[in-house]
């Protein structure tokens, strides 16, 4: 097959040339890198970029695949990588990839490339459904995805290889030539503004900077009581935070902290978990440090999160358990705007087989009241 050249707008796609070395070698020696393209050699020398202009990208075009320099329109720089592969002519589909060099990311550049790739292949190849596969983890890539017109699919256990060979899941994300092209809505919005905050009490999404804070808060006997899941080890929560953006995008759960408004310290998390997006139902569950109780910070969080999901997020009902002995956690809710709808008998896992009562509040949209 030809190299081609493709104009991009912003960006052009063109076949790698000897004089691109350097700007490749420098791009992909970068952690980023590294991290979400396992089979890049780390760490990446210029011997590794020369290989990859001489020999790789001719060998993705001789199968039928495609490997570009993502290139600034106007002075020619090297500004990524971008590329088609895996085709599987009688599904009409194949896969396309990315990497942008840490100078240029943050400016559309990866967006660009990803759709002008697309709109190539559907036109040029006649393909009829790209998939684009990211690992689990990779907000920053998901975020590509669905700017540059590929809808969630879902999650591919075991697709990948990570750099020592273990499988890992990936999460796919699929545009087909019937598509729109248009962005893609993530599942959840983000807050305005990065965080909310009225105040007294701020939230914004987890980061992995988080885990050890929130491992001790989840430690406490009284907040670990009223977990549901498994959320005791360090590696769980070190997922967790590092699943955060993605959960996010999926539209699954909000997972935040909440910080004093007035120093900005770490007081505690709150969740939103989206169980029922056909009914617009919505489940939020919280917890915070002893010594941050008692200044209403908890009834803060849970009337911002929940005036976030009713006001942008499209929620309906935003519901929120309590065990039965639980009356600080109902003091909470009521003074956050929510009301108690219901006693449910056996409703929750108990340790040891057992099951909890659960009583249970919610927050409906004002339309509906
Ligand atoms: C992922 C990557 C290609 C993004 O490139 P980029 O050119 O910076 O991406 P864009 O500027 O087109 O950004 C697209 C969206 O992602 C968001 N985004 C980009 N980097 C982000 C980050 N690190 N964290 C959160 N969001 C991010 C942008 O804000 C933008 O969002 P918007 O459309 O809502 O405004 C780049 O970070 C990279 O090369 N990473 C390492 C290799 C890699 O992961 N390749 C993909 C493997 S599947």
């Amino acid at each position: 097959m030809n190299e081609t050249i493709v104009d991009g707008g912003a960006v052009r796609l063109r076949p790698w040339a000897e004089r691109d070395v350097e700007e490749v070698s420098r791009a992909c020696g970068d952690p980023e890198i590294a991290r979400y393209l396992p089979l890049l050699p780390s760490p990446y020398t210029a011997g590794d970029a020369r290989w990859w202009i001489t020999t790789g990208a001719p060998a993705a075009w001789q199968a039928d695949g495609a490997a570009w320099a993502v290139v600034d329109p106007a002075t020619d720089r090297v500004l990524g990588g971008a590329g088609m592969s895996h085709v599987v002519a009688g599904r009409g589909q194949a896969e396309v990839g990315y990497w942008v060099a840490p100078w240029a990311r943050r400016q559309g550049v990866a967006t660009a490339a990803a759709r002008a790739v697309a709109g190539w292949a559907f036109r040029e190849r006649g393909l009829v459904r790209l998939e684009l596969l990211t690992a689990a983890t990779n907000e920053a890539s998901q975020r590509v995805a669905l700017a540059a017109g590929f809808t969630r699919e879902g999650v591919r256990r075991g697709a990948g290889t990570d750099r020592f060979g273990e499988r890992v899941d990936l999460t796919a994300f699929v545009r087909l030539a019937a598509d729109s092209g248009d962005r893609v809505a993530p599942g959840l919005p983000d807050f305005p503004g990065g965080q909310l905050t009225d105040g007294n009490a701020t939230i914004r999404p987890i980061t992995v900077a988080d885990a050890d804070d929130l491992l001790a808060l989840h430690a406490l006997p009284e907040v670990a009581k009223t977990n549901l899941g498994p959320r005791g080890t360090a590696e769980f929560m070190r997922l967790r935070c590092e699943s955060t953006g993605a959960d996010w995008l999926a539209g699954a759960r909000a997972n935040c902290v909440i910080l004093d408004a007035a120093t900005g310290a770490f007081a505690g998390d709150i969740g939103l978990f989206y169980q029922e997006p056909f009914t617009r139902q919505a489940l939020i569950g919280y917890g915070l440090r002893p010594e941050f109780r008692g200044r209403g910070l908890a009834t803060s969080a849970a009337r911002l999160i929940s005036d976030w999901a009713l006001e942008h997020a499209g929620v309906i009902r935003v519901c929120a358990g309590t065990f039965p002995y639980n009356e600080a956690s109902r003091a909470v809710l009521r003074r956050a705007g929510f009301e108690q709808e219901a006693y449910m008998k056996a409703k929750l896992p108990g340790p040891d087989g057992t099951r909890i009562d659960d009583i249970q509040f919610v927050r409906i949209a004002e339309r509906f009241r």
